[in-house]
């Protein structure tokens, strides 16, 4: 063989192991299967990988997270959020485990809000208010789904086209997920939403966790940490009063870490407004990570990292074991938490909050990160 035959045979095997890594590198980092369907649409289980080999389970039913399985202190794997097992259990089950919420994350008192001089009218899904989108909201949709080449990470793409005045919201919106697993074992949530008319939208994910692994007891010994100065009271229906409230001397300050349930049965009157923590945190500004919950027992963290002005902690008060989620586990009283990263609760009802308002020039664009890792 002469040199450049040589030459050529050299460059063309290195190219084609390349090829042969990164198309192999592609196949391992996202599997879909099918998952069942609804609605006349296909949906499918995603299966992302990382290069720990760490896993995160997703499905375009509602945008959801179904299963994070990432290790404890001593390598051991469990799945930390909660989810389903099929379909079938989706739609007889707990509507937002996991879900992307819209088009308004969270309460709207009374199902009204006013809007360029117009009221609008919602549907009423929770007692005399609006909650997550009302009863057909982002999370009992079919998503469209793309798995994302040539990125760094497995990556999906989840897309929502919901016309105008679907559940009584002005504007046709395009809304987009995108989820990415790092190997650093964080979920990067990338929202986008746009609009053809004025409109107002608040997204979140609403994902629970318990650190211990799911079904192994309730969260009231995680340690956590919110980096929030104040927070707003809620009435009897978990709506805002509108009082930005200072979380100093209340059972609220979570600005040094706190069990949940260190205070959660305090008589304090908003905690039993709100049948333990169902708040709304004001995030202090330029802080690198947002949120944080330590489960001492498995060395398992959870940071929260987010360009949103609230988060809402929900200590699963509502929950009362009558739901079995994957493998069977049973999500009892407080066996999970939300950090639900968010504008405020009832904004369009309350002119001094962050504003939500969504117009035609400019899309909104957030992103929020759950970080997972262990403390030896
Ligand atoms: C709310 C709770 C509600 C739960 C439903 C949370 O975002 O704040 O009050 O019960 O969602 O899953």
């Amino acid at each position: 063989m002469n040199n450049k035959l040589l030459t050529l045979a050299i460059i063309l095997s290195i190219f084609s192991v390349m090829v042969a890594c990164n198309s192999s590198k592609k196949q391992v980092m996202v599997k879909s299967e099918k998952f069942g369907s609804f609605s006349g649409k296909d949906v499918y289980l995603y299966t992302l990988t990382n290069k720990k080999g760490d896993v995160i389970k997703l499905t375009n039913y509602g945008a959801s997270v179904v299963e994070i399985d990432v290790p404890d202190r001593n390598g051991k794997r469990e799945n930390v959020t909660f989810g389903y097992d099929s379909m079938e259990d989706y739609l007889k089950g707990d509507l937002y485990f996991g879900k992307v919420v819209g088009r308004y994350a969270n309460r709207i008192a009374k199902g009204k809000f006013t809007l360029d001089g117009q009221e609008y009218s919602l549907s009423l899904n929770d007692g005399v208010n609006t909650l997550h989108g009302g009863n057909t909201g982002w999370h009992s949709r079919v998503w469209n789904a793309q798995i994302l080449e040539n990125t760094d990470f497995p990556a999906i793409r989840f897309s929502y086209s919901s016309p105008d005045m679907e559940e009584g919201y002005p504007g046709n919106v395009e809304v987009e997920v995108v989820y990415t697993w790092t190997d650093d074992d964080e979920i990067v949530m990338d929202y986008k939403v746009t609009t053809d008319k004025n409109t107002v939208i608040n997204v979140t994910n609403h994902a629970y966790f318990n650190l211990h692994g799911v079904g192994n007891g309730d969260i009231l010994d995680h340690e956590v940490i919110i980096k929030a100065s104040a927070f707003t009271p809620v009435d009897s229906t978990l709506i805002p009063t509108g009082e930005v409230r200072k979380v100093e001397g209340t059972p609220f300050d979570f600005r040094t870490p706190h069990t949940i349930g260190e205070r959660i049965e305090q008589p304090d009157e908003q905690l039993i407004l709100g049948r333990g923590y169902d708040h709304n945190f004001v995030l202090d500004e330029a802080e690198e990570v947002d949120a944080m919950a330590y489960d001492p027992s498995t060395g398992r963290v959870l940071e929260v990292i987010t360009d949103q002005p609230g988060i809402q902690l929900y200590t699963g008060n509502f929950l009362d074991g009558t739901q079995k989620g994957r493998g069977g586990k049973v999500y009892n009283y407080r066996s999970g938490l939300c950090f639900e990263t968010q504008h405020f609760p009832d904004t369009p009802n309350h002119a001094d909050f962050p504003a939500v308002l969504l117009t035609p020039d400019e899309p909104f664009v957030s992103s929020t990160t759950y970080r997972f890792s262990v403390r030896k």
